[in-house]
């Protein structure tokens, strides 16, 4: 529940409030957040690029037709990437080129490419501040859902005194925290299962899967965005362990199942996305099977189903379950909801058209709860965590 992890798009435009702009900077790295900075051409006259790089490890960006950093990230990805843009200081020329729409540089198109929201602060001489131009600039802006935090009254750069001057980085800083930190989760404690499962056969040999976990950390991250106390138990997986999460590392279903049930039944939510072996070998040879024989059998038996086990305790927590489905993704998701007997489950479309799935960085999602659904379409797997969080969010505090 915090900006910790956020990717924030700041863009620097160019007035003398561009120096605080730093502080800003700092302010955000300070509390986690992934700070890109985008400096327009003038922004450049008042502050170095160098100075926000030091601050946020990231090359500052200025440039539109940059070859070496579109081949890196392109202006549309970087536009995806974040989830929140801020424009400070914004200047009434920037504003007047937002409101209009334009996109004749790498920040002003990044405005019109990006889904997220767009806080603008604006910062000028009180005299253009306050002239209608600029006034009917600002209530566009205001008119597209873009948030505008200040100007701050007081003395100016050139001597004046009046409405204009950029509020501080602390407050733009707390306005922006504030976005970020709805805690709807506070005191949930919520488990999720991600990654695969390895059901070894003999001391180097195992039977997995394809999944990546990516999914998985996700909801843990989102949920704990949300103020959720988060404890994550993971299949094999590379995957670095989201902010303020508590990570149990599992191979076996059979592990996993112990870790699970040791906790869940104290959890409110149980979030089941691991891709879990249905089958183990029966036994576990104790040495390497060497390669003798012409043919080998092998006999595999059942494993528990965490998810089913969770959802038949006694008063358990709220239970997510997921279907990866290839075809009749809705119908077979809903069947597993009520043959489980599980709260909500988000069905999955696998199948080779479909462009997500396992070791994609995007998904789509159709969520089935008893009498009602809802289609989450494709986007990256974070977004779509923090969209499935808000669903179980309503489903819980209804
Ligand atoms: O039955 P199926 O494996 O398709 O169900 C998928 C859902 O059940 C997923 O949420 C998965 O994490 C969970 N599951 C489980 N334990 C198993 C098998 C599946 O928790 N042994």
């Amino acid at each position: 529940m915090s900006l910790a992890n956020r990717h924030i798009l700041l863009g620097v435009t160019g007035g003398i409030a561009a120096y605080k702009a730093a502080e800003l900077a700092r302010l955000l790295v300070k509390a986690g957040a992934r700070v890109q900075v985008v400096m327009t051409r003038s922004a450049g006259e008042f502050i170095g690029a160098m100075t926000f790089q030091a601050i946020t490890g990231k090359e500052t960006r200025s440039d539109l037709f940059d070859s070496a950093h579109e081949a890196a990230m392109g202006h549309i990805e970087l536009a995806r990437w974040a989830d929140l843009v801020i424009i400070a200081p914004a200047t009434a020329n920037f504003i007047a080129l937002m409101a209009r729409g334009s996109a004749n540089d790498l920040l002003s198109t990044l405005c019109l490419a990006t889904a997220a929201p767009v806080v603008v602060a604006p910062a000028m001489n009180r005299q253009m501040w306050s002239d209608p131009a600029t006034q009917a600039n600002i209530e566009t802006l205001q008119e597209h859902g873009r948030l505008i935090l200040g100007p701050a009254a007081g003395e100016q750069a050139c001597g004046d005194v009046g409405p204009g001057r950029m509020l501080e980085p602390a407050d733009i800083f707390d306005a922006v925290n504030g976005m970020f930190t709805s805690g709807a989760l506070a005191g949930v404690r919520a488990l999720v299962t991600a990654g695969p499962t390895r059901e070894a056969i003999d001391p180097v040999r195992f039977i997995g899967n394809r999944s990546s976990g990516k999914m998985g950390f996700a909801i843990a991250q989102a949920l704990e965005e949300q103020g959720a106390e988060v404890t994550l138990v993971a299949g094999p997986s590379q995957l670095p362990t989201p902010s303020g999460v508590t990570r149990i590392d599992v191979e076996a279903a059979l592990e996993m199942h112990n870790a699970v049930m040791q906790i869940a039944a104290d959890c409110d939510l149980f979030v089941a996305t691991a891709a879990v072996a249905d089958y183990r070998p029966e036994t576990v040879a104790s040495s390497k099977i060497k390669k003798t024989a012409e043919s080998q059998e092998m006999r595999l038996v059942r494993n528990p189903d965490i998810l089913a086990d969770v959802a038949a305790l006694a008063s358990g927590p709220f239970t997510v379950g997921f279907a990866a489905e290839t075809d009749n993704v809705v119908a077979y998701a809903d069947e597993k909801r009520q043959r489980k007997c599980i709260d909500m489950i988000a069905a999955n479309d696998v199948s080779s058209q479909s462009g997500g799935g396992f070791d994609s960085d995007e998904n789509a999602l159709h969520v089935l709860w008893e009498g009602g659904q809802q289609e989450l379409p494709m986007t990256g797997k974070l977004r779509l965590a923090r969209q499935l969080v808000e669903l179980i969010s309503q489903k819980i505090h209804a």
